[in-house]
């Protein structure tokens, strides 16, 4: 700024102290200069700020460009700008923070609140018709939660964030950032990044036994990108899916998004019911299983289901979306090969994830796909978000190459068995004679069902109440929910905080 304007500068403010890192760079409004007018630039300037302040179009303690880079913008002399923004200094529209740079001040000046509220339309109000699609429309409610995103004691999809390797991590992202081949930044694939293809079909060949080559992986930003990649290539409007009943609620949006029927069928012991689904819908396009570990019951699908899906599969000319999201960690057993393996007509669609393994945001995933559908999967790629971001993929690929990935998998699957065992002893301890637990023996949740004097939503409010951030078990039924219980994360929940955080669930189950 001038120095003119150094006796309305005023020292940082201690609330400024916080905020000066956080406000965005210094972008210019729109401001019409006209040369011809009778307005001198000064004052069109001048006007140009206070317009855009009222219209909220700058806000409190946004920061505004220097007069220097805003006469280059407008492609005049420095003398307008500098006599504008004293004006707006003098008038408290701005204020300036010695060595931090020129504001939109924090408290504007009074004639900046209408006389009559009414008077000043609210920019950007809807009005008028406003048709959006039925398709659209197909879609349920966004309705975030107040648990969604909280970190806690019992969260579902939270992996224990504090042990994953970032330092290491942001080493490979620094080699790809620094000076990376042209060729790999401008390069175009909707299938993904070749070495991360590689990588991944190598780790499913040998850990999951299934049956690939790179061609035909394609990468995804997380399961759910797979999932509704899946309902654009297979499904039409009105096409039966069969769905676990109770299921993965976001697996129904996207089958429901794409307009397809759904067909909740129950799983029981041995996972999916076959012989209820076929009753239900022998011709279904697809089946949509969690064969590993069912979500959220977390039921292993038994050799014989695997076989009668497969069958029912082959016969009636149905899709299988196989979901494997959390199948990196198992117990007691070792690891249970996947569906896709024992099939032998090319039916099964494998989806996997980074989500639980890695971290959740990380957006990383991927589906295998039969070859004769890799170039329908291709395609519909290509149109929607034509490939996915590369730098992650290129870290990604040096973390699965170099070993850290199956080193990071074994560590975590020491310390998750301890954690789970932490629980499973605790909820013995403290609720054994109350609830049943579901799904111990892999991943990173458990399910408990309750008795049905008790309402698994009503206990959720109440402990949210104090903090404690459960998740019901009864919204992962489409249909009226069967049983009422909790699906308990324990991928971040340490063994010495368990026993405090169920002794809180017991508080709230008012036990
Ligand atoms: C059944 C199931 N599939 C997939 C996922 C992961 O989805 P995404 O990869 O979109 O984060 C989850 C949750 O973590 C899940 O419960």
């Amino acid at each position: 700024m001038d120095s003119r304007n150094t006796h309305l500068q005023r020292k940082c403010y201690g609330h400024y102290d916080g905020a000066v890192a956080q406000v965005s760079q210094a972008i210019a409004p729109v401001i019409p200069l006209d040369r011809r007018a009778s307005a001198p630039l000064h004052r069109q300037i001048y006007e140009g700020f206070r317009a855009a302040i009222v219209r909220n179009e700058l806000r409190a303690r946004q920061r505004v460009p220097s007069s220097r880079e805003l006469a280059s913008e407008l492609g005049v002399s420095r003398i307008p700008v500098l006599n504008a923004y004293a004006q707006l200094l003098a008038e408290g529209y701005f204020e300036s923070c010695v060595g931090a740079g020129t504001y939109i001040s924090a408290a504007l000046p009074d004639l900046l609140v209408p006389d009559r509220p009414s008077a000043l339309p609210t920019p950007g109000s809807p009005s008028g018709l406003r048709p959006i699609s039925r398709r659209s429309a197909l879609f349920p409610r966004f309705e975030p939660s107040a648990r969604h995103g909280k970190l806690g004691a019992f969260g579902v999809h939270q992996p224990a964030f504090d042990h994953f390797p970032f330092g290491l991590w942001s080493k490979l992202v620094l080699r790809h950032s620094r000076s990376p081949r042209v060729t790999v930044i401008h390069r175009i694939d909707p299938m993904g990044h070749e070495p991360l293809r590689e990588a991944i079909c190598e780790y499913l060949r040998t850990a999951r036994a299934v049956q690939c080559d790179p061609g035909q992986v394609m990468i995804v930003s997380g399961s759910q990108q797979a999932l509704d990649l899946c309902a654009r290539v297979l499904f039409d409007p009105g096409s039966p899916v069969w769905i676990e009943e109770p299921g993965y609620w976001l697996a129904r949006n996207a089958f429901l998004g794409a307009g397809c029927t759904l067909v909740p069928v129950p799983v029981d012991r041995e996972g999916i019911d076959v012989a209820a689904g076929i009753k239900l819908s022998r011709k279904a396009r697809a089946a949509h299983v969690t064969p590993s570990h069912q979500y959220p019951l977390g039921v292993t699908m038994s050799a014989s289901r695997r076989m009668q899906l497969l069958n029912w599969a082959q016969r009636a000319g149905s899709w299988i979306l196989e979901d494997d999201y959390d199948s990196e960690y198992r117990y007691e057993s070792q690891p249970v090969a996947s569906l896709q393996g024992l099939d032998q007509n090319a039916r099964v669609i494998y989806i996997g994830t980074f989500s639980k393994v890695l971290f959740p945001s990380l957006r990383l995933g991927y589906l295998v796909c039969p070859r004769d559908l890799t170039e329908r999967f291709a395609a519909v790629r290509f149109s929607t978000d034509i490939f996915p971001p590369y730098l992650n993929q290129a870290v990604l690929s040096d973390f699965m190459r170099e070993g850290h990935f199956a080193r990071h998998i074994r560590r975590m699957r020491l310390l998750y068995k301890e954690r789970r065992t932490a629980l499973v002893e605790s909820l013995g301890k403290e609720l054994g004679s109350v609830l049943e637990i579901h799904g111990r023996e892999a991943g990173m949740h458990l399910a408990v069902t309750l008795p049905d004097r008790f309402q698994d939503a009503e206990i959720c409010k109440r402990a949210e109440a104090k903090g404690l951030w459960l998740w019901p078990l009864s919204p992962s039924y489409f249909t009226a929910p069967a049983r009422q219980g909790f699906i308990l994360g324990f991928g971040s929940t340490t063994s010495a905080e368990v026993s405090h955080a169920v002794h809180r669930l017991r508080e709230v189950m008012g036990t």
